[in-house]
């Protein structure tokens, strides 16, 4: 039977090249900790987007982040926290973060704040600079892992370096196959894009925008940053970034059906190469489904991707943001 001959060679393939996604349990948690414990790196999902991690303090797990990123060295990472009274050693707090915090935390914000003089996080870690980024997730699988490890994760995006961030564990798996040898399948990542960084050192400042808006920060610092134009440029935060692969322009109309057509809102009607990211105009499901759309669309086969105007307030900013990157 031909048929039967292929649904089990499928399966049996299907066994073969995903043997290292595992869902969620406590025998896996454990594999993990034990894993991170000896500085390998492993995939992990969040509520933003899935994550490469490893051991913050130590060296050789930071060298193979770089490594199998692709990332530039000047490029620092985020590090993760279970909670703030873990951070306390590796940087130093100020006002502004206890604001933040109690309002957004856990959830889709990096802080950069000064590091700590006594912080045994790896200067590779944060490119040798004096300010670190710190984040506390709240996707139930990272938190469990942060709450039985005695050392954060560094954790950028699980994408080589310039393309799009993975929404699910199967978006990891086809950026780095088999180099990692675990990678934790919890489900899409709601959000869907990066989170929100704010530097807090001086003045606070956007330097990336995310679903939380600035004026969502503004709201809680009751400080004024609109005045000053937002600074969205990170160390190393290169041009290109967050590239599908093929070519994005931004507020043009598609020339023929080859070309995909990203939109936003109930005014477009439906066609094959229409792809709208929010038919009833909600910019966080926008943003939720802007990564999932634009690897859609490669995956389509089609060969350039236009973009209609998207509104730019709220998670709208922030998805203007990564469309006029991923156009460069
Ligand atoms: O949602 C997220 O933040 C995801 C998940 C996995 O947590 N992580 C993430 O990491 O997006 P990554 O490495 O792709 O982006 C980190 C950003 C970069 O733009 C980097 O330049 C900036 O944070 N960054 C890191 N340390 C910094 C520092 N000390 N000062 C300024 N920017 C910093
Ligand atoms: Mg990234």
């Amino acid at each position: 039977n031909i048929f039967s001959f292929h649904y089990l060679n499928n399966n049996y393939i299907m066994k073969k090249n995903y043997s290292n996604i595992y869902s969620f349990n406590k025998k896996i948690i454990k594999k993990t900790v034990n894993f991170l414990k000896l500085s390998n790196i492993v995939g992990l999902p969040t509520e933003t987007v899935y994550g490469l991690a490893g051991n913050a303090y130590s060296d050789k797990a930071i060298k193979k982040i770089y490594s199998l990123k692709k990332r530039p060295r000047r490029n620092p990472l985020i590090i993760h926290y279970y909670n703030y009274e873990k951070a306390k050693k590796d940087v130093y707090f100020n006002k502004n973060f206890f604001k933040l915090y109690k309002r957004f935390c856990p959830g889709p914000i990096t802080f950069v704040l000064k590091k700590n003089k006594n912080s045994d996080i790896s200067s590779l870690a944060t490119a040798s600079l004096n300010t670190v980024a710190i984040r506390f997730p709240k996707h139930r699988v990272i938190k469990t892992l942060l709450k039985f490890l005695s050392f954060p994760l560094a954790m950028p995006s699980a994408n080589i370096s310039s393309g799009l961030s993975p929404i699910d564990a199967f978006n990891v798996f086809e950026e780095f196959k088999k180099k990692l040898k675990i990678i934790i399948d919890g489900g899409r990542s709601k959000i869907g894009i990066e989170s929100t960084v704010v530097d807090l050192t001086n003045h606070p400042k956007i330097l990336r925008p995310g679903i939380i808006s600035p004026n969502e920060i503004r709201n809680i610092l009751k400080t004024n940053f609109s005045k000053k134009k937002i600074n969205l440029r990170s160390p190393g935060m290169m041009k290109k970034h967050y590239s599908p692969g093929i070519p994005v322009i931004i507020g043009q109309k598609p020339k023929n059906i080859n070309h995909a057509y990203i939109v936003f809102g109930k005014r477009f009607k439906s066609s094959k190469n229409y792809f709208n990211l929010s038919k009833k105009g909600d910019l966080k499901e926008a943003a939720a489904n802007l990564y999932k759309i634009m690897r859609k669309i490669k995956k389509n086969g089609f060969k350039k991707i236009y973009v209609s105007k998207i509104p730019s307030f709220g998670p709208g900013i922030a998805i203007n943001d990564r469309l006029s990157r991923a156009s460069k």
